[in-house]
């Protein structure tokens, strides 16, 4: 075949392949069945293989998941992607009918739609095609997950106009994938993702494509961020003319005249919600006209001609078995239901936290009782009543214990608090659980050391403070149960970087009473070292703003414990950081820097810094760290065993430096 007949081959293979795609991802008609598609798509795999001069950046192939990125680039929306105000009940409907109503009078309507539990995605298209898609983000920056939303089938890759716009919507996981994909998770004893909100999240957050591509996952747009550039007067003719161009809308929107009709629209999918084949969270109520919008306005954060109605939590009845009782890393005993395994808002729930006695008292619980189970905000499983009607009598009382079931010394209720608490600091459970603290991610963040591995680690007393974990050798490691040379080698990795972790996550680690991440994260730029913090007085604490009594006086308490300060000298020892690393709130320079504006692309392994390290630090001083190299690339930064990328930076005459380069520069 020559160039030219391919090219022409090729062109035809794409639109057909396209229409079909279209009929059967957008529309939900099939129109040929899948053994001829995948001829097709084979037929044209094949010919880009041979031709791939020839490959259009539209092309169906382009679907099956490209390389794997090293990072998502941030992305600047071109109009803030807002979030909506709630409504719970048919007050809060009508409450919101009235303000439309002062502002633009009462000849309006509205657009009711359906609210799919997915993640905001934005869709950038120039010329027609389908150039960069992001997340949310902050609304008003988010990541670019291109590669990842070119994998979903109905999102088109060529509009059918040659326009430029930005559209958005909801990324979503259909019911039935999601099923699916927890199935496959369980069997290979994987955690399960807790909703299909959750796991479309999670699949869209991949630097490989190819995972997202294999998770199924669709899209309905809902919207246009510069609508102001396209010629339609109100957001359902917006709606109609994303039909026209390709994308997939949802089709049960319905335009209402009165609040009464909004009412019952929403009260009608109450009912049929079960039925969907994805998940809805509540109705959005949308002001038609897009002139009646401009008129109303926004708020900083949502605006006021759109309201999000939240449907009330789904409650299931399902009996109580046991309770059992936890001990936290402060002391603290939390009783926790145990419940008959039941299906709530989407997912199994069998656990559902009781707080303290206090709550079982006042809610009446004994072991035993049918209970009304909901997800608080969708997520974290309830106790809301017991049923007690259905009491046969067999029911148990629930009392707690005296002792730890821990370490047995006596528990005690502070003053003022309603949480029973074992006090003693040696107490097995509360050590087990502050090493599970330190290595978490927003303290140390030490990968593959989760809850599983501390807990076998400390049950043989290879770790007993968090100073051993520095100590670890692989063969310990590898004596562990599911514990592989390739687990170990990334765990010592995690470990070895762990320890050039800024001041503030070693800070938060250490679990110093009333002291979170935020605070760790002020003490650490006022005091710069751990050693200025252990010595501060509590005025100087005080001084700081943010900084309460009961902070300071906790502070002051930790650091005056010898354990506490042989501790400390032990992590210093094996070589963990005790300094903040961050950038000062005043001290950076951003403008002065060599990096200021310019594109940066990492590649290969930095011995010194994380990528993280390297990316926050080039970021601190203006720069923008980007994941491939192209043309619009200043600089590229490699470390050992630089592969394509460096190649291309040469070949592109871009300037390379290497680790030792950058350090200087970071270090000024
Ligand atoms: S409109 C400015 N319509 O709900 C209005 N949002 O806080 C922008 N969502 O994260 C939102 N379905 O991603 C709109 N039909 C729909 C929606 C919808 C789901 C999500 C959206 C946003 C959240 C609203």
């Amino acid at each position: 075949m020559d160039l030219q007949t391919a090219e022409v081959k090729m062109n035809e293979l794409r639109s057909q392949l396209t229409e079909y795609g279209y009929q059967y991802h957008v529309l939900d008609k099939p129109s040929v069945p899948d053994s001829e598609y995948d001829r097709l798509m084979l037929e044209l795999v094949e010919l880009e293989g041979k031709y791939p001069e020839l490959k259009t950046s539209d092309s169906p192939t382009e679907r099956v998941g490209g390389s794997v990125l090293d990072l998502f680039e941030k992305v600047e929306h071109s109009a803030p992607m807002l979030s909506l105000g709630n409504a719970f009940n048919e007050q809060d409907l009508r409450d919101f009918d009235r303000r439309i109503r002062q502002v633009v009078g009462d000849d309006f309507s509205y657009v009711c739609e359906l609210k799919i539990d997915g993640l905001a995605v934005s869709l950038r298209y120039v010329d027609g095609l389908f150039v960069q898609g992001a997340t949310r983000g902050d609304g008003t920056i988010g990541e670019d997950i291109t590669a990842n939303l070119k994998t979903i089938k109905s999102i088109p890759l060529r509009l059918r106009e040659t326009v430029s716009l930005e559209v958005r919507g909801e990324a979503y996981m259909p019911k039935r994938s999601f099923e699916a994909l927890n199935k496959a998770k369980a069997e290979r004893e994987e955690e399960p993702f807790a909703n299909p909100r959750n796991a479309a999240a999670g699949s869209l957050r991949q630097l490989d494509p190819k995972i997202a591509s294999s998770r199924n996952l669709d899209v309905f747009l809902y919207g246009i961020g510069d609508v102001g550039k396209i010629k339609v007067d109100s957001h359902s003719e917006g709606l109609d003319y994303l039909d026209q161009l390709g994308f997939k809308t949802n089709k049960e929107r319905r335009k209402c005249v009165t609040i009464e009709e909004v009412i019952q629209y929403v009260n009608s999918w109450v009912e049929k919600r079960p039925n969907l084949p994805y998940e809805i969270d509540g109705i959005v109520i949308k002001v038609d006209l897009l002139h009646q919008q401009e008129e109303l306005g926004r708020t900083a954060k949502s605006p006021r001609w759109a309201i999000a109605y939240k449907f009330p939590a789904e409650e299931v009845i399902t009996t109580l078995l046991d309770i059992e009782l936890s001990i936290g890393r402060t002391g603290v005993l939390t009783p926790t239901a145990i419940l008959e395994p039941v299906k709530v808002a989407g997912t199994t729930v069998q656990r559902a936290s009781l707080h303290n006695e206090d709550l079982i008292r006042e809610k009446d619980i004994k072991i035993g009782d049918k209970v009304v189970v909901k997800k608080a905000g969708d997520i974290i499983p309830e106790v809301v009543n017991v049923i007690a009607d259905q009491r046969t009598g067999a029911e148990v009382d629930f009392h707690m214990p005296t002792h730890c079931p821990e370490c047995e010394s006596e528990l005690v209720r502070l003053e003022g608090e309603v949480a029973l608490r074992c006090i003693n600091p040696k107490c097995p459970a509360q050590i087990r659980e502050g090493l599970i603290h330190f290595v978490s991610r927003d303290a140390m963040n030490i990968d593959g050391l989760g809850e599983k591995v501390v807990s076998q680690l400390f049950a043989e007393k290879l770790i007993v403070d968090v100073a051993d974990i520095y100590k670890l050798s692989s063969e310990q490691l590898l004596g562990l149960e599911r514990m592989g040379e390739k687990s170990v080698t990334n765990l010592l990795t995690a470990i070895e970087s762990s320890k050039a972790n800024s001041l503030e996550k070693l800070l938060f680690g250490l679990g110093i009473r009333h002291v979170g991440a935020k605070a760790a994260k002020t003490l650490a730029q006022a005091f710069g070292s751990i050693l200025k913090l252990a010595t501060a007085n509590k005025e100087e604490l005080l001084a700081i703003n943010e900084i309460g009594e009961k902070m300071a006086d906790s502070i002051v308490t930790f650091f005056d414990q010898e354990e506490v300060q042989a501790l400390i000298e032990e992590l210093k020892t094996a070589g963990v950081n005790m300094e903040y690393k961050g950038v000062m709130p005043s001290t950076a320079l951003e403008s002065d820097s060599l990096f200021a504006g310019k594109t940066i692309v990492l590649t290969g392994k930095l011995e010194q810094l994380t990528r993280n390290e390297a990316k926050e630090g080039i970021e601190a001083l203006g720069g923008n760290v980007s994941g491939s190299v192209s043309k619009k690339t200043d600089l590229v930064i490699a470390g050992i065993e630089a592969g394509s990328k460096l190649t291309k930076a040469e070949q592109l005459g871009i300037e390379v430096w290497d680790e030792e380069r950058l350090l200087s520069e970071l270090n000024k």
